[in-house]
């Protein structure tokens, strides 16, 4: 029976892995490790403490039997530029604790990389897997960091690393944070809540996007496919639809007719210039076949059912 560790359990993405593995591995299965405490209201295994702490994941490695991780803990990239050191320590040495705990007992590992390691050198459309990575964030250095580390623990080690490429997610289970993509979650929050919303991005920027069902079930997809079908050990380009603030605003006002959308570009304008608009996923494709299955129209009405739901709930 595996065992599973999930670092940044309450985040973004791990709060909706986290549920999906349950049901897949059992409760008792998943150990949910996070800087910060489960609410009351969370059926499992939970464990507060920091991924930089070497001597805590290895004592959840033991205690647990684990055999695999994920390893999803990261500073984004807006939130990453505010505390540069801070984002170089908990990106590269939290995953650096966990390839190492992985050579020691022989663990499968997750990790995901980002759209962030690629830069104003890389071609803005249908970018290919080997590219040129000349990012422009801390973020993205930390995450072609990492690639690279990991790749280098397959090679030198035989860690099995597994590793996506994240585009901007969409999801309504975590609060959003300070990611530059991370506009198309909050818009949906502005919607909710006064039918108006503020962007930090320019009309016309066209990003890469997933929402978060597929991301959480290409990375099970991934960490399932069998160790002959995984012919790339940095991190798979992985990707599902691309859109622009205007062209959300479009979708959303099928369902808002009446939605004001205002922008003001600000400094994460800067970041997202230097990523590509969209990506070429073949090889993830063909090696373990992967799909979307969210356009942007059904995206948008899960994720105004989800935050409809979420701010609901906060006003109980
Ligand atoms: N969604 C992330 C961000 O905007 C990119 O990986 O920071």
């Amino acid at each position: 029976m595996e065992r599973i560790l999930v670092t940044g359990a309450l985040g973004l993405v791990g709060s909706e892995l986290i549920i999906e593995l349950q049901k897949k591995y059992g409760k008792e299965n998943v150990i949910a490790l996070d800087i910060s405490p489960q609410p009351p209201t969370f059926e499992g295994v939970s464990v507060v403490g920091n991924v930089c702490d070497w001597e805590l994941l290895k004592t959840i490695v033991d205690r647990y039997q684990v055999s695999q991780i994920y390893h999803l803990a990261s500073l984004l990239s807006a939130g990453s530029e505010k505390n540069p050191d801070r984002a170089w320590n908990v990106n590269v040495g939290g995953l650096k604790n966990v390839l190492d705990l992985a050579r020691d007992k022989n663990l499968r590992v997750f990790w995901p990389s980002s759209i962030a390691v690629f830069g104003n050198t890389t071609p803005k459309k249908d970018v290919p897997q080997h590219s040129s990575f000349e990012p422009v964030t801390i973020y993205g250095v930390t995450k072609v960091t990492g690639e690279m580390l990991g790749q280098y623990y397959y090679h030198r080690y035989g860690v099995d690393f597994r590793s996506l490429r994240f585009p901007g997610l969409n999801g309504t289970k975590a609060k959003p944070g300070d990611g530059t993509t991370e506009y198309a979650i909050h818009i949906f929050y502005g919607l909710v809540r006064e039918k108006r919303y503020t962007c930090f991005l320019k009309p016309d920027t066209r990003l890469p996007m997933m929402y978060m069902d597929d991301a959480v079930r290409g990375t099970m997809m991934l960490m399932d496919a069998p160790v002959e079908n995984i012919s790339v050990r940095t991190s798979y380009n992985f990707s599902a639809v691309s859109f622009t603030p205007a062209e959300l605003v479009q979708e959303i006002r099928k369902i808002s007719p009446d939605f004001e959308i205002i922008y003001q570009p600000d400094k994460r304008q800067l970041i997202a210039d230097s990523w590509p608009e969209t990506i070429d996923d073949s090889i993830a494709r063909n090696d373990w076949h992967w799909k979307e299955s969210y356009d942007l129209e059904k995206m948008v009405v899960a994720l105004y059912e989800g935050v409809k739901e979420r701010v609901a709930n906060e006003q109980k």
